[in-house]
Order: structure tokens, then sequence, then C-alpha cells
């Protein structure tokens, strides 16, 4: 069973994008399968920190792609990202110093915070997209 089953409502539209995010839903099943088979620490913190990576990759492209577009709502998107990046770290640091576990409460926190970011937040760019494709 996933934590999280992609659905096309999910997409933006923006192949690179999207495919970034399908990628963030796999490292978060992923560390749901791993967490539910009893996988020890380090392999829980490998992944961990290739979502803690990627996720950043991720903000960074598309924080360029809407710059590319002089997107009005930049500096706000920019900011739920900046804010999001902050957890991460912080669930990173306890994690690694033994403060917290791979919780099915930490990551239905990720599942949910990821979601109702695309959906809400990503999705309001979906017209600036549009617009520019047949520019
Ligand atoms: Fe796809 Fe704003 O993160």
């Amino acid at each position: 069973m996933e934590l999280i089953e992609w659905s096309d409502k999910y997409l933006v539209g923006y192949d690179e994008i999207d495919n970034q995010h399908k990628g963030l839903v796999i490292m978060i099943n992923e560390l749901f399968t791993f967490m539910t088979e009893g996988k020890s620490k380090e392999n829980l913190e490998i992944i961990f920190d290739h979502l803690t990576v990627y996720t950043k990759e991720h903000f960074s492209n598309e924080e360029k792609m809407m710059l590319k577009y002089d997107y009005p709502d930049y500096e706000q998107h920019k900011l739920e990202h900046v804010k999001f990046i902050e957890r991460l770290n912080s669930f990173k640091s306890d994690f690694e110093n033994n403060k917290i576990t791979i919780s099915l409460e930490l990551l239905n926190f990720l599942k949910d915070w990821l979601l109702n970011h695309i959906v809400i937040t990503d999705k309001k760019y979906m017209p600036l997209l549009e617009k520019n494709r047949y520019e």
C-alpha cells in the first residue's frame, strides 16, 4: 500500500515540474514503505536526505521558471518554499540527533503539505504557463 496515490489532478501541465512532483511523491512513499518494513535508521536517513536535496532542487527549478515568466506571486510562493525547507531541515536534524523518528504523523505532514501546495499554490501559475506556451 502506498501513502500517496498519484492522480492527474496534481498535474500542472509542465512536464519538468510534473515529473519532479512525481519524484517527490515516490520518495515520500518510499519513506513510508521503509518505515512500515522497519528498515534501519541509516536506510531511512538516506531517503530523507534524498527527499531534502530533491525538494530544494525542485523549488529552485520552479522558482527559475516563475522568474523566467515574470510570475507576479513569485515572492509569496517562494516564501512557502523557504518555510517548508526550514521544516525539512529541522526534521532532518532532529532525526539525525534521535529526537524524532520517521512516524506516520511526520509522513502525513509531508504528504498533506506537498499535495496542498501543488493543488493550491503551484496550480496558480498554470494560466501563466498556458499563456507562455503559445508565445
Ligand atoms: Fe512544486 Fe511550489 O512547489
